[in-house]
């Protein structure tokens, strides 16, 4: 009439918690993304990201010093290109005196053992948002593919450690691979967004980078139907056998069920991205004083870890930090 197992017996007290806690949060987990501006001065806010602000590269040399004392591995740059420079096929891109390779060297001088993560895309720097070139209303994949291997160049040129392509176009990653061992960047490492789905959660974002009122249509035609699982499978497939060194899933905690089959399918390193939507709730909750946001932002992050996340690239990568750091 008993109970003979008791699942609360481990769960009374603070020492017997942490004895079978299975899965632990780290300032190792996490990858900091930051957004770049060639205006800001020194800091412009991100309005639907209360606590982010577009960086010019003196604040970024900061933050790149603040990561480095906080021991946070990693920056993932994201760049606010001014309008002026865009043009139809984002070739502002391919400046290697632009706004990303400068980025790239000023972290790389303010703090030399933080990782440099570069996205590979073309949204940034296009007039329509998209991220490749169009042919007519249709974003022509072979010929993004062309101006992506050319981006990773300058990228990797400028120091990047590991460029991470977020375009979702096919063919990309082999391509990409080939160009960096031709030019001799054998070590430079391939990040691949290759559960990218087409979501709104990345509405904050495209504020942030201020691709919003630019963005003509949607990005359906190359980023994942939310529907789907299975295609995700044979996305990482495809690119491990292309080269991936590691592979993402894009947003985050929504799609925890993706992380968890390729962290259990494939033995590479699976990132989750807790894109700007996902952050952007949280701050709003936390806001309005309807959630504790410190409890729900350490909650959310050990969740991609449960799920089986080698990493989280984060907007919340310093207030975790801080919080983990003690
Ligand atoms: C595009 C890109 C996006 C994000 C990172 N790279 C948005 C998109 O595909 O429209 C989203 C990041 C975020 O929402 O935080 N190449």
């Amino acid at each position: 009439m008993y109970p003979s197992t008791r699942l609360r017996r481990t769960r009374q007290a603070d020492w017997s918690r942490r004895l079978v806690r299975q899965n632990t949060l780290t300032v190792n987990d996490l990858i900091w993304s930051v957004v770049v501006s060639d205006t800001a001065d020194p800091v412009e806010p991100v309005m639907a990201m209360p606590g982010v602000d577009r960086l010019s590269l003196s604040a970024l040399a900061k933050a790149a010093k603040e990561a480095q004392d906080l021991g946070i591995p990693a920056m993932a740059i994201f760049p606010h290109i001014d309008p002026a420079k865009k043009d139809d096929s984002g070739s502002e891109a391919l400046n290697p005196d632009g706004l990303v390779p400068n980025a790239i060297r000023t972290i790389k001088e303010a703090a030399p053992n933080v990782g440099v993560i570069c996205d590979v895309a073309l949204d940034p720097f296009t007039t329509h948002g998209h991220d490749g070139v169009l042919d007519g209303d249709r974003i022509a994949n072979d010929a993004t593919v062309e101006q992506l291997v050319a981006q990773a160049l300058v990228q990797a040129q400028a120091g990047c450690d590991v460029v991470a392509p977020s375009d979702m176009m096919d063919g990309r990653i082999g391509t990409i691979r080939d160009a960096l061992e031709a030019d001799g960047h054998h070590d430079t490492m391939i990040l691949s967004y290759a559960a990218k789905y087409a979501s709104g959660f990345y509405g904050p974002y495209r504020e942030a980078i201020g691709s919003a009122a630019a963005l003509k249509g949607d990005k359906q035609t190359y980023q994942m139907d939310p529907a789907n699982r299975d295609e995700a499978i044979r996305e990482v497939e495809l690119d491990i056998a292309e080269g991936a060194d590691m592979v993402m899933v894009k947003p985050g905690l929504p799609y925890l069920d993706i992380v968890r089959a390729l962290s259990d399918t494939f033995p590479v390193p699976v990132y989750a991205f807790q894109v700007s939507g996902e952050y952007a709730m949280i701050e709003a909750a936390a806001a309005n004083a309807w959630i504790d946001g410190e409890r729900v932002m350490m909650e959310s992050l050990l969740a991609f870890k449960r799920a089986g996340a080698a990493g989280i690239i984060t907007y919340f990568a310093p207030r975790a930090a801080r919080v983990l750091n003690g």
